[in-house]
């Protein structure tokens, strides 16, 4: 399709307005005061493709996925991977209440283990001063609801950290938090008599966990052989912590970029996600697999997804705020629910290109069409170059050029003729 047209059909499906609409497509959802505005020393701002990913249904419902990245192929694996789950009914998700951690940091306590003591037993008291900074949280169900101490042991002696969960219904929360252990740190110093250092949310989001599983079909894969492939390719990430980097890294490809198309820090969920693979001392795959009893491939994922619909760019920004109306998520929870899908999605897309062909194939159309825009290209050109190239040829900027190059030449002399 068009650009014009892919527009239209999301228009049609999801009921954006045209205003909405307009603020995707028309590349400059962003208004100039706006941008001056989220940030400092503004001089500009830089636009990322948004692309649709496709055929998702997650709980029973068709959603399209907004995701902004500048790489290549990753939309459509995402929504090739959706594909292969929809005969199964699609991606299963789920989302823990959003609780993030607020950390307080307590040095010079006198006697820690005692003054954590005296911080449990008040606290009723501090989670009434936390709460008494959000009223319309606590309106809504969240709100700070459990205060938590630990002693721990550092290279400058004891500490004590005192932690608070807060329930931040559909907002990300770093705000929310941060003020919340701002405000209680004058407290914990009269309770404790040590000082008050750090107040400050905790991006290993434990409590805010997203799992998705879904059962990919043996015949949409590509049969027996590509499942074995898969499953290959999952025991190497698990075994190897060069290669489970990287099939992290394809996971947060596809939960990424709708963080980023939502307007979502997509520096706290990549942070709490490498942290919680290594929660146990080592660095774990962020999925699992395995075969059903008719030999169709099972996967799952779970990773803390602190990401919200409400607050930040998230609300701010008009093409965020659009991406979150074409995926019709009410709450965070299900944001989060449908980020987890995409993550697997992507995951398993990777692991199937990988083991059954090589990455490069895929990527490779779409990569020689940019190399074939920087040797010179014109537009008009650019469905004959990966003519050309065919499967045979490698793909560098050298050999792309050297197609431009003949294109050119024989397009000059036609002229001539
Ligand atoms: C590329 O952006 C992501 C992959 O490398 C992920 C993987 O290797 O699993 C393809």
């Amino acid at each position: 399709m068009t650009m014009d047209k892919r527009i239209e059909k999301v228009k049609a499906f999801t009921g954006i307005t045209d205003a909405e609409a307009e603020a995707v497509y028309s590349m400059s959802g962003l208004p100039r005061d706006l941008a001056d505005r989220m940030i400092e020393n503004v001089v500009g701002a830089i636009q990322i493709p948004v692309g649709i990913a496709t055929n998702f249904i997650v709980n029973g419902k068709e959603i399209l996925v907004p995701m902004a990245i500048e790489e290549p192929s990753v939309v459509a694996a995402a929504s090739n991977a959706a594909r292969m789950t929809r005969v199964m009914g699609g991606f299963h998700a789920t989302a823990s209440t959003p609780v993030m951690i607020g950390q307080i940091q307590v040095l010079g306590v006198p006697d820690p283990h005692a003054a954590a003591q005296r911080v449990l037993a008040e606290s009723e008291r501090l989670l009434d001063i936390c709460n008494g900074t959000n009223p319309t949280l606590v309106k809504v169900g969240g709100g700070a609801k459990e205060v938590r101490t630990r002693v721990i042991n550092t290279i400058r002696g004891q500490m004590l950290i005192v932690e608070i969960d807060v329930d931040c219904r559909d907002a990300m929360g770093a705000n929310t938090v941060n003020t919340m252990a701002e405000t209680l740190a004058p407290y914990i110093e009269e309770l404790t008599k040590g000082r008050v250092r750090l107040r400050i949310i905790s991006n290993l989001a434990v409590k805010r966990l997203a799992r998705a599983w879904a059962t990919f079909d043996k015949e949409s894969l590509g049969g027996d052989e590509v499942v074995e492939g898969i499953l290959d390719a999952y025991a190497f990430a698990e075994a190897d912590q060069y290669r489970c980097t990287t099939h992290n890294k394809g996971i947060m490809n596809g939960i990424t970029a709708v963080a980023l198309a939502t307007g979502n820090d997509t520096r706290a969920i990549e942070s709490g996600a490498h942290s919680y693979a290594a929660r146990n001392g080592g660095y774990e795959s962020l999925t699992k697999y395995a075969k059903d009893k008719d030999g169709n491939l099972v996967g799952s994922i779970e990773l803390p997804i602190a990401a919200g619909i409400l607050g930040g760019a998230t609300s701010t920004h008009p093409a965020a705020k659009a991406a979150i109306k074409i995926m019709g998520v009410k709450t965070a929870q299900e944001l989060a629910s449908v980020m987890a899908s995409v993550g697997l999605a992507q995951n398993l897309a990777a692991l199937r290109a990988l083991s059954v062909e090589g990455i490069n194939r895929g990527h490779m159309k779409l990569h020689s069409r940019n190399l074939a825009v920087l040797a010179g290209a014109t537009p008009d050109m650019l469905d004959e170059v990966v003519k050309r190239l065919g499967t045979g040829h490698a793909v560098t900027f050298d050999t792309v050029s050297e197609v431009v190059k003949q294109i050119k030449a024989e397009k000059e002399s036609s002229k001539h003729d």
